[in-house]
């Protein structure tokens, strides 16, 4: 089997008709912990936090931690970002080495620490030059390589289509269309019929992002816009089963059940002790905060829970704080 399969696998046609469902890499948060989460509750893809090409190239330890397999199971999707295409191709192919079999180029991040450099979204402006990167990112790996792209950089400027157009040219294998402009950041609502004129646009995979959080906007969006996958980031904080949740919906009209009470808590835990393994102790435990805030969003005590953990001196004292919040959660339940 030739490696390109990674991405022909994903998009193999399945009996039930309904598309892959993949974890958008998000900074901070898509660590090998999260993401193996994310396969456990059935993301067919998942894809590494963005490393920045040029620290891989000065070998940067973080960015090794980064690039770390969630699952030896998964597909490893890996995600650059950068301005220059030597370095990209040198990133790229150093992650091959390292076990990457996709490798994503990201063209879509709005932050100005980033786009000041003329990476990320910065290259929607840039179509030559992103076409140079694509081009010589795609030449210089054997493992398939895919772009993540907004609409455009602003309204006046919605070149989606012909970035698009330019990927597939340039040996992409897969692109994802975050709906927004750079200029919205993350504000307004996903267009979901612009991504799927983008969809329309090219022949390569197009996988739709932004704004899915619930299994009936996935069907919605997906009906709406013809893609070819779904990429899920924030509807999965803390809720890492809404992958199962939109798989089960997509296929038969209801949603897959909620896992127990008693499985969500086992999985919170058991992620605080992953945290931990992965990124050490200390800054394990400081980083698990950030999720243990989304797992326990909604619940009642939760706000009060999410102040107490960040007083809180120790892991241990975090573990025990949890526990007893999750055996109030449960009580209150039966
Ligand atoms: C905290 C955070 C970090 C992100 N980091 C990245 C990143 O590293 N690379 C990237 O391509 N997109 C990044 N994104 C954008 C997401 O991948 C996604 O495109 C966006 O959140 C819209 O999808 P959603 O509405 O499902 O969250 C990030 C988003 C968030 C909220």
């Amino acid at each position: 089997m030739s490696l390109s399969d990674h991405v022909e696998r994903l998009f193999a046609p399945r009996a039930n008709g309904t598309p892959p469902l993949l974890l958008a890499p998000m900074a901070g948060v898509t660590d090998a912990p999260f993401r193996a989460l994310a396969i456990r509750y059935g993301a067919d893809l998942t894809v590494s936090e963005m490393i920045a090409s040029q620290a891989m190239i000065r070998g940067i330890a973080k960015c090794l931690k980064m690039s770390q397999g969630a699952d030896p199971e998964a597909t490893l999707a890996v995600q650059i970002a950068g301005a220059d295409p030597v370095a990209m191709a040198e990133a790229a192919r150093m992650q091959e080495d390292l076990g990457a079999e996709i490798i994503d180029i990201n063209m879509g991040c709005p932050v100005k620490k980033i786009v000041g450099t003329g990476a990320g979204a910065a290259l929607l402006r840039d179509e030559r030059l992103a076409g140079r990167i694509m081009e010589t990112v795609a030449g210089a790996v054997k493992v398939p390589v895919t772009v993540k792209i907004r609409l455009g950089w602003d309204d006046a400027h919605r070149n989606g289509e012909s970035m698009a157009r330019i990927a597939q040219e340039s040996g992409m294998r897969m692109i994802t269309v975050h709906g927004r402009t750079r200029a919205q950041m993350y504000s307004g609502e996903a267009d979901w019929r612009a991504i799927g004129a983008i969809k329309a646009a090219v022949s390569i995979p197009v996988v739709g992002n932004g704004d899915v959080t619930t299994p009936e906007l996935a069907l919605k969006w997906w009906k709406m816009s013809g893609v070819d996958g779904m990429m899920i980031g924030r509807g999965a904080l803390g809720r890492p089963w809404l992958f199962r949740q939109i798989a089960r919906y997509l296929a038969c009209g209801t949603p897959g059940e909620l896992p127990s009470l008693a499985e969500r808590g086992a999985v919170i835990i058991d992620h605080f002790h992953a945290m931990m393994a992965h990124h050490g102790v200390r800054s394990g435990h400081l980083l698990a905060r950030k999720h243990l805030g989304w797992f326990t969003r909604g619940y009642p005590g939760g706000a009060a829970f999410r102040d107490r953990i960040n007083h809180a001196p120790h892991p241990e004292a975090v573990l025990t704080m949890l526990r007893e919040f999750l055996d109030q959660t449960m009580e209150r339940a039966a």
